[in-house]
Formats: structure tokens, sequence, C-alpha cells
């Protein structure tokens, strides 16, 4: 393939990653979006591969990389459940770091075409941040992919002058950047080159081990952005254009995730990074700081919550990760369609954080067919609660929990939740009196119009199903 045709390949490629950026950004419009994705991601690899930049002596390299990529990729496809996909997506945001560090490594040892003078200085700066931005997104997303698999525990772990920590690894990481500048040899560059990825290595692990379980959500799409960035450094170093661009697309696109995250959350994104935001004053929440709830828990069966739903004339349905776990989204489906014919007003309240990733109940929801135009945020329908009948809540917890406005000592306080307690009845459908990922207590299961019923949401709602039908 000429140069020039492998130019405009990458343009073609570039502009379909863009209308696919586009089409993700709307459920209806989604899958088109994945495919324009897919189709881009092939032109590229293409064109990169038959590209004139690689010779056929490294065929044979690419082909078996491919074969061993491709396959771990389709096993991990065919077993990794949905509710594993958070974590998996930050095992893979570890490999796009790793490679930017071990892509930045090899090119500084390469000799094949020496420069000098400032282009010389520019392509090492690119090594360097390259792969201090590689390390800090591997050893992270690690980190990450072990609290979110519970490997890890959730509560922060805040050292104490952490804050000091992270100030002397900059400074150091700019003087080693000078030392690895004005080095005259490889091996010379080579030491300030690893002891700036030790500590990048380290400044991961720290920035994300200080960070509490309710804020994973936007280390989550953090990390995604830092991939981005990774992918875009890798691009300078090995001077791929389309790298650059999609990089930079990746990581501009997960910054701006950031940043809706943390307006879900109602925290300020630099607290977050600098760790245990919202645990008062920078200890960890002791669990039993905030005050117990209090009340009487009064459980319901599924025959009587099928009674509910029948008188109802508007219901709200909030889902949350335990709907992801039981994969009830089908039966909620078939009680939503079975509603909707008896005329019930029934619709869907989407919390931008339910779940364990951005959308995750959005995915299943349009995977179970349930009409989008039912289907909506939590701004739009918070004010509707006080003239609903029923508000079920099919495994969700921190999302729904009033001491996020109540309780100021809340390790979630401030975050904006669904109000589901200002229906006439809400119903919250999960196993136990557990709490959910931010490991704080719910005082929704205490309140008065408050119904529990207890059990799996699926073979629950499989029940209510039943018993609506009869
Ligand atoms: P959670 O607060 O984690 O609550 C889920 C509840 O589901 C649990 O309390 C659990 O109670 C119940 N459950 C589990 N398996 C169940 C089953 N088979 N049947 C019925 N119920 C089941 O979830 P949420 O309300 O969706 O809130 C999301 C939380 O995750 C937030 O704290 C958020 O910050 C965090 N988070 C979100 C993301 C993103 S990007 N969305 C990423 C990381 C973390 P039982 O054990 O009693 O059944």
């Amino acid at each position: 393939m000429s140069g020039n045709l492998a130019t405009v390949s990458y343009i073609g490629a570039t502009i379909l990653f863009i209308l696919s950026l586009g089409g993700l950004s709307n459920p209806e419009t989604s899958r088109r979006g994945n495919l324009f994705g897919m189709i881009g991601m092939t032109i590229a690899v293409l064109a990169t591969v038959f590209g004139p930049r690689v010779t056929a002596a490294g065929y044979p390299w690419i082909i078996g990389a491919m074969v061993v990529g491709g396959a771990v990729g389709l096993y991990a496809a065919r077993v990794v459940k949905m509710t594993q996909m958070p974590e998996l997506v930050a095992l893979m945001h570890s490999l796009v770091g790793l490679a930017a560090c071990l892509v930045g490594f090899a090119s500084y040892i390469d000799t094949s075409a020496p420069l000098a003078g400032a282009e010389k200085t520019i392509h090492e700066l690119e090594i360097y941040i390259g792969i201090l931005i590689g390390a800090i997104t591997f050893s992270g997303s690690l980190i990450a992919f072990g609290k979110l698999s519970a490997k890890i525990g959730g509560s922060p772990m805040l050292l104490p002058g952490r804050h000091w920590m992270n100030l002397a690894g900059l400074l150091l990481v700019i003087w080693f950047g000078g030392e690895f500048i004005r080095a005259h040899s490889i091996s010379e560059g080579m030491t300030p080159l690893i002891v700036m990825t030790v500590i990048a290595l380290l400044f991961g692990i720290h920035m994300v081990m200080a960070i509490g379980g309710a804020d994973m959500p936007v280390v989550v799409s953090m990390l995604n952005s830092y991939s981005g960035w990774a992918a875009a450094a890798t691009g300078f170093m090995l001077s791929n254009d389309l790298l650059i661009v999609v990089g930079a697309l990746v990581g501009s696109s997960g910054a701006i995730l950031s940043y809706i995250m943390c307006r879900a959350m109602n925290r300020n994104f630099i607290s977050v990074i600098a760790g245990g935001f919202g645990t008062g004053g920078g200890t960890p929440a002791a669990k039993g700081d905030a005050a117990a709830p209090v009340g009487e828990v009064v459980p319901i069966s599924a025959t009587e919550t099928a009674e509910l739903l029948k008188d109802a004339k508007s219901v709200i349905i909030v889902p949350g990760y335990g709907m992801a776990v039981a994969q009830a989204q089908h039966t909620v489906y078939e009680i939503t369609k079975h509603l909707r014919e008896k005329g019930v007003n029934i619709r869907f309240g989407i919390h931008p954080v339910a779940g364990r990733m951005p959308g995750h109940m959005n995915v299943l929801l349009a995977e179970a067919k349930v009409p989008y135009d039912i289907v909506m945020e939590m701004d739009e329908l918070n004010d509707d609660f006080p003239g609903t009948d029923v508000a079920m809540v099919i495994g969700a917890n921190d999302i729904v929990n009033p001491a996020a406005q109540d309780d100021p000592t809340s390790p979630i306080a401030g975050m904006p939740v669904l109000e589901v307690w200002k229906a006439k009845t809400s119903i919250v459908m999960k196993r136990s009196m557990a709490s959910g990922y931010a490991g704080v207590d719910n005082p929704l299961f205490y309140k008065e119009n408050n119904r529990m019923l207890f059990g799996d949401a699926k073979k629950m709602l499989d029940e209510v199903l039943v018993a609506l039908k009869s």
C-alpha cells in the first residue's frame, strides 16, 4: 500500500471514529456508532499492517501477536459476565498503559534512525512523558481492577502526608526529566528513565488506593481518559498520526465523562483525585459514624407487590447493580409490558452512576428491549415521585439513599439521589439488609411508606409477574 493510500485510509478511519463517538452518545444510534467504530478500526489496522512502514519481515510477528491478542479478546468476550465488564475495562486500560511504557523504552533504545539537536530533545520528551502517563495508567488501572473486583478493599488508604508525598514525587519526576534530557548516552539516560517509571508506578497505585468506594466511577472514567493520552503519547513516539488522533479522542471524551461523573456525584474533580473526599476531613469513614437509621423494616411478599402494582396508576422503576447481578432485566420488561397494556404510566429512573459502569442500566434495559422513551435521567424524573403511586427499586441501594441529602457526615453526603421515598409507596427489592458499594446504611429501608421485597431480583420479579397475570 502506498503512503498516500495509507494516509487517506487514516483520514477515513478518523472520520469513522468521530462518527462512532457521536453515535454512542444516544441509545438509539449506539448500534450504528459501534459499527462505525468497528469499520474504522479494521481500516486502521489494515492500513497500518499493509502500510509503507511495515516490511515483510514484520508480518510473522504481527500475525503472531494478532492471533494471541485476538484469542485472549475472544475468550474474555465469551466468559466475562456483564457485571464483570468494569473490571475487564480497567484491565484493558492497564494494557494500554503497559504498551505505552514498552513502546517508550523500545523507541529510546532504537538507534536505527538517530536524531540530533531539537528533534532529539523533542523525541526524548515524548518518550519521557509517554512512559510517565503509561506507567500511571498501568498501575492505577490494576488497582482499580482490584477494587472493582473486590480483591482490594473499597475504603480509601490515606497515608499521613500523602499530598506532600505526591508533591515530592512530582518534583523528582521533573528533576529526573532534566537529567534524562541532558544524558549523553542511552545507558546514562536509562537510570533517570527507570527511576521516573518507578515513581510513576507508585504514584498510580497511591492515587487509586486513596480513592473511596463511592468515588470509583470518577476514577474509572479518569483512567479511561489517561489510557487515551497514553495511546496519543505512543502515537507521538511512533510518529503515527492516527494513534495521536484516536488517543486524543479517547482522552478528551474520558475527561468529559469524568466531569459528568463528578457533577452526578456532586464531587470536585481535584478533591477526588487528591483522594479521601467525603470521608470527614481526611480520615476514612468508619462504619456507623453516620447516625444509625431508626424505624421498622416492613417486608412484603411478591403477591402483595403485584396487588400494589395492579392498583397503581403511575409507577417508577429504579434499577441498580442488583438487577445486573440477577440478570432480571427481561422479567422487568415483561412486567413493564403487562402494566403498560393495563394503562399504567410506567417509567424508569436512571441514576448516572447506577451499576458499575457508565450507562450500565441503559445497556441492560436496551438489551431487554425496554422502549427508550420511558427510560429517563434522574434529573428529568426526580420531581415526579410525589405524584407516583409505586416506586420500585430493583437491586439499587446507594443511588436511593436519603442519607446523601439528610446526613452531612455520610460518606455519600451531597451525592444527588433518586427520591423514591417521596412516592406513595416505595418497594426495595434486594436479598438482605446489606449495604451497597459505598458501604453505608440506608435509612430508606426503615421509612414508614417503604416495603422490602427480600430475595434475588430475578426470582422475586418472576413471582410478581405470575401474580400480576393471575
Ligand atoms: P449498590 O449501591 O452497590 O447496591 C446494589 C444492591 O443490589 C446491593 O445493596 C445488594 O443488596 C443488591 N443486590 C445484589 N445482588 C442482588 C440480586 N441478585 N438480587 C437483588 N438484589 C441484589 O448499587 P447502586 O444503587 O446501583 O449504586 C451504584 C454504586 O456503585 C454507587 O455507590 C456508585 O458510586 C458505585 N460505582 C458506580 C460505578 C459506575 S460508573 N456506575 C463504578 C464503580 C462504582 P443485597 O446484597 O442485600 O442483595
